[in-house]
């Protein structure tokens, strides 16, 4: 028997700084009917994401804001519940951009049917999805790293990075990830096979960088910016390659730093460049299929962090944006019926 109510979580308020519960409104809904073309689906998992900080603010960024009072976006994995598209029928589980809530409806061409004996489901929103393909594009793409040669990358245990490390291994590379901790540092060299990993809360980032990459660094994925960007700029090698994937040092900044200097990338004919995934599309079937491929036999592992309950998705992404998750952060919001 459905809920016959839409739970919801909505923006209540543009946060200053580090986003409060109170910025978010948890509140029901009518639950919404399919039009033609359209899919009603119950979403089982929500995808939390760094990027959503971004949306929370008001102005111009590469997308647009979510206004007070909409539902909070994010990618998730449904369960079609009523198809009005001939490609999807009831019982279907697809990849969607329903949002924080239990049911959305969305033009059925815009979901990608999932196959729940090729991969657990929730893989489409982390090591399958777009995280995973943003490691994959990013390093492959831009780092463009060569055997023998030293990739590191930040936020090391997290979604994109736990990836990075591990294809920069598949590459023939020495991986070494900066993450924050002693827990998140043990579990991407021993469980993930990095070469070294670095606690950057430890201190003296400098000097760790040093000890774990004797050959100085060829490959750079930045996911935090900030220091640990100073502190990597200072050791890079000739031709290093750096592809900016993500800031989230900053996302709460209420102002922008200062930035590192930039003599090192002119004295080393180094190449630094932004990137934004959904850019990206048509690498989805590489990535897809070496991705999938090495998560099946074993050389690309993950890790996720599933929090039960939409009403608790506010404080996890809080929690996000500290370092509290090991791996992909989603929220299970209904029970996964293939498991
Ligand atoms: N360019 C693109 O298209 C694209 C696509 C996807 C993601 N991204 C970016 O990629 C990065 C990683 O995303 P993800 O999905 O893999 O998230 P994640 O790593 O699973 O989670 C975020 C992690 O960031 C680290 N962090 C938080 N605050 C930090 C700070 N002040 N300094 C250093 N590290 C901090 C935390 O790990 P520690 O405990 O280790 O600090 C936290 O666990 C984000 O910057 C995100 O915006 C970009």
């Amino acid at each position: 028997m459905p809920a016959l109510t839409n739970r919801q979580v909505r923006l209540e308020s543009r946060p200053i700084g580090e986003p409060k519960p109170e910025d978010f409104q948890v509140a029901e809904a009518p639950i919404p009917a399919p039009g033609d073309g359209q899919v009603l689906s119950r979403t089982i998992y929500l995808s939390l994401d760094p990027y959503m900080r971004g949306r929370m603010n008001e102005g111009r960024s590469y997308a647009a804001s979510v206004d007070l009072g909409q539902v909070m976006v994010g990618a998730t994995v449904g369960e079609v519940v009523e198809s009005r598209y001939a490609g999807l029928a009831q019982g279907d589980l697809v990849l969607g951009y329903d949002g924080w809530q239990e049911y959305a409806v969305s033009q059925g061409a815009s979901l990608r049917k999932l196959d729940p004996r090729a991969a657990p489901i929730s893989t489409g929103l982390g090591v399958l999805g777009m995280p995973g393909m943003t490691a994959y594009v990013g390093l492959l793409d831009i780092g463009r790293p060569k055997p023998g040669e030293t990739v590191v990358v930040s936020a090391a245990a997290g979604a994109v990075g736990s990836a990075v490390g591990q294809i920069a291994r598949i590459k023939g590379c020495r991986a070494v990830g900066i993450a924050g901790g002693p827990a998140k540092c043990d579990y991407v060299v021993k469980e993930l096979g990095f070469d070294a990993a670095i606690d950057y809360r430890a201190g003296d980032l400098f000097t760790a960088l040093k000890h774990a990459c004797p050959n100085g660094i060829d490959v750079y994925f930045d996911n935090v910016g900030g220091d640990i960007l100073k502190a990597v700029l200072r050791q890079i090698n000739r031709g290093a390659r750096i592809p900016l994937c993500g800031m989230i040092s900053q996302y709460n900044a209420t102002e922008l730093p200062p930035g590192p200097n930039l003599a090192p990338l002119l004295g080393n004919r180094a190449l630094i460049q932004g990137f934004i995934i959904s850019d990206h599309v048509d690498r989805m079937r590489e990535f897809l299929r070496d991705c999938a491929e090495w998560v099946r036999t074993g050389r690309l592992k993950y890790r996720e962090d599933i929090v039960d309950g939409l009403e608790h998705a506010p404080d996890a992404f809080i929690g996000l944006l500290r370092g509290k998750n090991l791996g992909k952060l989603i929220v299970r919001v209904a029970p996964d019926p293939t498991r």
